[in-house]
């Protein structure tokens, strides 16, 4: 769609100085697109504007005249904005408020009803986000030992290889070939505000590093241990601890947690749990690593939604307990629900030898 609109023709060499002027005397008009030709750049404007206001006209860099503009169509704001003119009131409600983004590539995950509109859902979202590439559909929930899911592609080159960036870290990670979710980014905020110098960390189920290297980088005198038992999450660790110059901070080791424990050289301060389905049958893990006097476990276990934090206390004291080994809670929250019935609890726990 075009439109004809009285214009400010610029001279190329001043026109970033003018377009400046007219949008700070309020007459550019931001529907319609500004365009140049081999030596002048073309502004839509609302009125004329007088040469005390714009000088460039008395001086030959500026001219008025009309142009045919091309109209902009204005960006949605969000998905459901989008979704607006091609969905019933009813579909519209299911169209999901947020989703997950990383790196370049975004990750939705919809109601069946919403299935037949999967792919128009996922262009809106790259008209509303243009530096996504990739979008995904979860196709089914983390499975097996590596947590990793299946994925459709809906829109974009399906590259699944991206860089993430978070709280000043870099994580190269492919998502289709490895765990990884934005949303605990926070936690690991929280968690690595906690560490004090010199402390010695294991993050016994490290992925693709982003415990670890938020550790290391807000607290670079600790020394972190990193368990990874993915190949491919091994290998953007590695990848990842170089990337944001963190060697010799954090020593990476490929394998189960279980067999390889015995390479820290000292006891742990601080343990990282982060392996929600299967974490309780790696306590005694923990407690072989962990300083026998006194040490912090951040712990992440799946638990039934009603009184999710409490079951999981009970739970997790009672192994601790049969372990010869006291459990101080000192902070829990619920962090979200995974499945039905289902939550995440994250509880920072205090662990001693009895
Ligand atoms: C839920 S993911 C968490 C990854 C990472 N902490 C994060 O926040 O992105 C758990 C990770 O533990 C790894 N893993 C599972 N069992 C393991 C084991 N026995 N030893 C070491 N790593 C293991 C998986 O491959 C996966 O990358």
């Amino acid at each position: 769609m075009s439109e004809i609109s009285l214009a400010v023709v610029a001279k190329k060499h001043n026109a970033e100085t003018i377009r400046r002027k007219l949008a700070s005397l309020g007459i550019l008009r931001t529907s319609m697109k500004v365009f140049s030709d081999d030596e002048c750049v073309y502004f839509p404007v609302n009125r004329l504007p007088n040469p005390d206001e714009l000088p460039e006209l008395r001086t030959g860099d500026a001219m008025i005249q009309e142009a045919i503009f091309n109209k902009l169509t204005p960006k949605p704001k969000s998905l459901k904005e989008a979704m607006n003119s091609i969905l019933n009131e009813e579909l519209i409600k299911l169209v999901p408020r947020s989703f997950d983004i990383i790196g370049n590539v975004a990750i939705l995950e919809l109601d069946e009803r919403l299935r037949p509109f999967a792919k128009d859902i996922a262009s809106a979202l790259k008209l509303i986000h243009k530096h996504v590439d990739t979008v995904l559909l979860k196709a089914g929930p983390s499975i097996g030992e590596y947590r990793t899911r299946p994925y459709e592609v809906l829109a974009g080159s399906g590259n699944t290889l991206t860089e993430h960036r978070e709280h000043g870290c870099r994580y190269r990670l492919d998502v289709r070939k490895v765990f990884f979710t934005p949303r605990l980014s926070g936690e690991r905020l929280r968690v690595a505000s906690q560490v004090k110098p010199n402390e010695c960390v294991a993050d016994m189920f490290a992925g693709v590093g982003p415990f670890s290297i938020t550790i290391a980088r807000i607290q670079p005198s600790c020394k972190v241990y990193a368990f990874e038992i993915n190949p491919m999450a091994y290998k953007f660790l590695e990848e990842n601890i170089k990337l944001n110059k963190v060697e010799g901070k954090i020593t990476a080791i490929f394998g189960d947690v279980r067999q390889n424990y015995g390479i820290l050289e000292k006891k742990a301060d601080r343990l990282i749990m982060n392996l929600p389905f299967s974490a309780e049958k790696y306590i005694d893990v923990a407690t072989k690593i962990a300083k026998p006097s006194g040490a912090i476990v951040h712990f992440y276990c799946a638990a039934e939604d009603r009184n999710a934090v409490e079951s999981a206390k009970i739970n997790i004291s009672s192994i601790l307990l049969s372990l010869g080994y006291d459990a101080k809670f000192l902070w829990a929250k619920e962090l979200k629900e995974v499945a039905p019935r289902k939550a995440v609890v994250a509880l920072d726990i205090a662990i001693s030898l009895r």
